[in-house]
């Protein structure tokens, strides 16, 4: 009885020992390294400090917010022989690349080809899938091959043109000129003349404006209507929609003057729900991950899908391989699902299984730029007033372009700060983030006051 009972207890032991080391495995954290250093990585740098499943956090190099979450690391975003010597030291488990650029160069192809870091979860598409983002020609056969909606467009280079110029010529008003590579946001132009439209075009490609980005030259239609940028994780084979947003571009209150990286955002955007986000998912989210997976294109990561509503149709503008900035500082402070285990069911592929779920408020960012930003503008100016300022429950402060510099948060760039807040409309959320910023500053500080502005409610 006694000898029964003592094997009985052990068995059970045994089982109970067995399903503990399961789930001490399962659960075990996650050292984990993000590349970047915008407001984007501090909003997945403050998202993924709320997951049990994170471990020790670095961020390379980040910026004097990311700081505060995690430890930053003096290692550049493209700089992978330093990546790799860092993430053997500190036995990083999951890499999770910010920006296109290490993206487009390959930075995923580094690691997975590499045997001492091939264990390692690195979240972001192969260099060959980066090029939805690298080149404008690629995203645009790629949506031809796939039937998805997009402006009707001609590619150009030296070869042809002559060809081009005559194109140009006879081609609708505005006509579009982009840049084929990356050219920091600079290499879209959408020309009134088509003087102008010839003469961007010979500085792209006879001058080389961008350098080889500019060798070849996508002209395409002008397309009407607003603007939406929709987030999904994916492994080709599952996907989830994370949210989506609506940036403000333009460095001018309603929507006037020079392209920014973004002034502010908003989410949810009114228009995207219902019927036209169904259309979005079936005319042009499916297709492309059919696409990537169809074309065995490997693409563990975000696709941002830069919308435009043309009277309800929903069209493709341009794909981008990675998070939009700031529209992370939107989407995320909405998103309720820990984000290290979506990466983790990105990698695993269990996405089909996990529910996405929102927050039901409205969420607004707006973004504090340097004076003269985004041309000429100068850094090293000592924010003020960030003590105490935005980390209540209705507002976090997102560093951008600041350094710590001698125990002072410094200015380190065009965008230097991103405040996001909750609101039960998008009035609200705006309001508040506006109230903080009204508590900070530094030398040039500007932001725009007038984001969300056509979301206003007609009696507001
Ligand atoms: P892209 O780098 O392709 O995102 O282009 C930058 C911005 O230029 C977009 O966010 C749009 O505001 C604008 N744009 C690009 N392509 C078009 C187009 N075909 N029609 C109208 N606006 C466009
Ligand atoms: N805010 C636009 C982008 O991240 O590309």
């Amino acid at each position: 009885m006694f000898a029964e009972n003592t094997q009985k207890f052990n068995i059970q032991n045994f089982y109970w020992q067995t399903t503990l080391i399961f789930v001490q495995l399962y659960t075990v954290s996650m050292d984990i390294l993000i590349l970047g250093s915008g407001g984007r990585e501090h909003a997945l740098a403050w998202k993924m400090k709320q997951s049990p499943l994170c471990g020790k956090l670095y961020i390379a190099p980040g910026n004097a917010g990311t700081a505060l979450v995690g430890t930053n690391v003096p290692i550049g975003v493209n700089e992978f022989e330093a990546q790799k010597q860092f993430c053997l030291q500190h036995n990083i488990n999951m890499v999770v690349v910010g920006p296109e650029e290490p993206l487009v160069k390959g930075v995923y192809d580094f690691y997975t080809g590499d045997n001492a870091l091939q264990h390692i979860v690195v979240i972001g598409p192969s260099g060959y899938g980066a090029q939805l983002e690298g080149s404008k020609a690629f995203s645009k056969k790629f949506m031809q091959r796939h039937n998805i909606p997009t402006a009707a467009y001609a590619e150009f280079d030296a070869t042809n043109f002559e060809e081009g110029k005559h194109y140009i010529a006879n081609h609708t008003l505005p006509v579009v000129l982009k840049a084929d590579g990356l050219a920091a946001g600079k290499g879209v132009v959408i020309a009134t003349t088509h003087q102008q439209a010839l003469q961007v075009f010979e500085e792209m490609i006879v001058n080389r404006q961008f350098g080889d980005a500019s060798s070849r030259v996508v002209v395409e239609q002008f397309l009407d209507g607003i603007e939406v940028s929709v987030f999904v994780l994916t492994n080709t084979k599952e996907y989830k929609i994370i949210g989506h947003a609506k940036d403000y571009k333009r460095i001018g209150v309603g929507d006037t003057g020079l392209n920014t990286g973004g002034m502010g955002c908003v989410s949810p955007v009114p228009f995207a729900q219902g019927a036209f986000m169904e259309k979005v998912e079936r005319t042009i989210i499916q297709p492309t991950i059919n696409g990537l997976l169809a074309e065995n294109i490997v693409y563990n990561g975000f696709v941002f899908f830069g919308l435009i509503n043309v009277q309800g149709e929903p069209m493709v503008i341009e794909y981008n391989c990675r998070m939009g900035d700031p529209e992370t500082e939107v989407v995320l402070p909405l998103l309720k699902n820990d984000i290290v285990d979506l990466f983790l069911a990105v990698h695993e592929g269990r996405l089909n299984k996990t529910d996405i779920l929102f927050d039901s408020r409205t969420c607004a960012t707006v973004v504090a730029v340097s004076g003269g930003y985004p041309g000429l503008y100068e850094k090293g100016y000592v924010i003020e007033g960030l003590n105490g300022n935005g980390d209540g429950e209705n507002s976090i402060t997102f560093h951008a372009g600041t350094q710590l510099v001698n125990g002072n948060v410094v200015t380190n760039g065009g965008r230097v700060l991103a405040v996001s807040s909750f609101g039960n409309t998008i009035t609200e959320a705006a309001a508040s983030s506006k109230a903080v910023l009204e508590g900070i500053s530094f030398n040039g500080m500007y932001f725009r006051h007038d984001i969300g502005y056509e979301f206003v409610p007609p009696s507001v």
